[in-house]
């Protein structure tokens, strides 16, 4: 991360983690659908510790859970400080995504095959970010319609 990344107190501005793990996401789930997709929703992004100026900063991508035409997509921050090596978790991410087909219209996604605990573990999990989400929405239109 360079100056341009930074405040004037030298920290990465919290946007510019935010851009990077939205392309990233963006990636993976097209790795996955093998279609152009776009951003639906941000649905958490924690910031743990701030990253400085002159570390390196590696973003890793996963495909949590897919859906009909979404994908979540879970996105792990970790900053390295590059004379003595030592790496933190800064930022966890994790990102609604949709795939589109050449008209533009949200198109079917592979199903995923998660084989590892910890492939199933994050799958569970995004189901409960899901069904959270969804029962929000719900709760604030039924509120909202009185
Ligand atoms: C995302 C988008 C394609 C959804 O279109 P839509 O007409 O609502 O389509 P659908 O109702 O068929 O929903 C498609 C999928 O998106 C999901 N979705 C829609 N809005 C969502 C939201 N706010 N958060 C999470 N998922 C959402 C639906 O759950 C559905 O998933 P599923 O098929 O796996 O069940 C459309 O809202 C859009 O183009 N938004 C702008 C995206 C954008 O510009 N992003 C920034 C630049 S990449």
């Amino acid at each position: 991360m360079g100056l341009v990344d930074a405040n004037s107190a030298g920290f990465v501005h919290g946007g510019t983690v935010m851009m990077l793990c939205d392309e990233v996401a963006g990636l993976a789930a097209t790795r996955h659908s093998r279609h152009r997709v776009v951003t639906a929703g941000m649905d958490r992004m924690t910031f743990l510790e701030p990253i400085h100026v002159g570390e390196l900063v590696t973003f890793t991508a996963s495909v949590n859970a897919a859906w009909r035409t979404s994908m979540e997509v879970g996105v792990r921050v970790e900053a390295e400080q590059p004379r003595d090596g030592s790496v933190r978790h800064t930022n966890t991410a994790y990102l609604t995504m949709v795939a589109l087909d050449d008209d533009g219209r949200p198109v079917e996604v592979p199903p995923l095959e998660a084989a590892s605990d910890d492939e199933r573990r994050r799958e569970r999990e995004a189901q409960t970010r899901r069904r959270n989400r969804l029962a929000e929405r719900e709760e604030i239109r039924r509120g909202r319609s009185g």
